[in-house]
């Protein structure tokens, strides 16, 4: 039997899980695939976290408010709380660790976060990072106003907010408002 070949049955599509109370999912994190046997109840975050041990993606709040713990799902920015491990069979799944490039350059967005000091304390940062990572895959010149729609459910408890815009809005070749200085973008 392969690792991944489970004694339970499955119902549309999900599995069910074995006596062990696991489900045996693989997951593709940052181009690198992983065999797991999640709990049902056990979120995408905490699978991250836990099982293929990656930190990048924090929880907040819990309840899909703070964007803490985004992460990309094939490209799109989900909220790793409210997502199930166990649906996540087959997924391509990137963290904040794997947005550097294979000769550890950091991505446009990253570079763009450090040049403006775009955090405090930094719990929040993979969140937005992915969040405008997300938005630029899509658009690649997006509106000031369509970075401010991405970000919305992300929170920054250090209030960094002034310098996040700034870095967002200099990832996305966005020059600032005339007399906007980049604390006030
Ligand atoms: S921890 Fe998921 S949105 Fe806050
Ligand atoms: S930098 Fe501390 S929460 Fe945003």
């Amino acid at each position: 039997m392969s690792d991944l070949e489970d004694p339970s049955d499955s119902i549309a599509g999900v599995k069910l899980p074995a006596a062990d109370g696991r489900v045996a999912i693989r997951l593709d994190v940052n181009g690198r695939s992983h065999t797991l046997r999640v709990r049902t109840t056990q979120t995408l975050l905490d699978a991250l976290r836990e099982e293929v041990k990656l930190f990048g993606a924090r929880s907040g709040c819990g309840v899909g408010m703070c964007g803490a713990c985004t992460v990309l799902e094939g490209g799109r920015a989900i909220s790793g709380c409210l997502t199930l491990a166990a649906l996540c069979d087959g997924a391509d799944i990137r963290t904040v660790e794997g947005l550097q490039g294979p000769d550890g350059k950091l991505s446009r967005v990253q570079e763009a976060f450090l040049r403006h000091r775009a955090f405090q304390c930094s719990y929040c940062t993979s969140g937005f990072v992915l969040a405008l990572e997300a938005l630029l895959a899509r658009e690649s010149e997006p509106t000031e106003d369509a970075i401010r729609e991405a970000f919305s459910g992300h929170l920054c408890r250090c209030g960094s907010y002034s310098r996040i815009m700034a870095a967002s809005l200099d990832a996305a070749g966005i020059q600032p408002a005339p007399g906007a200085s980049a604390e006030d973008a």
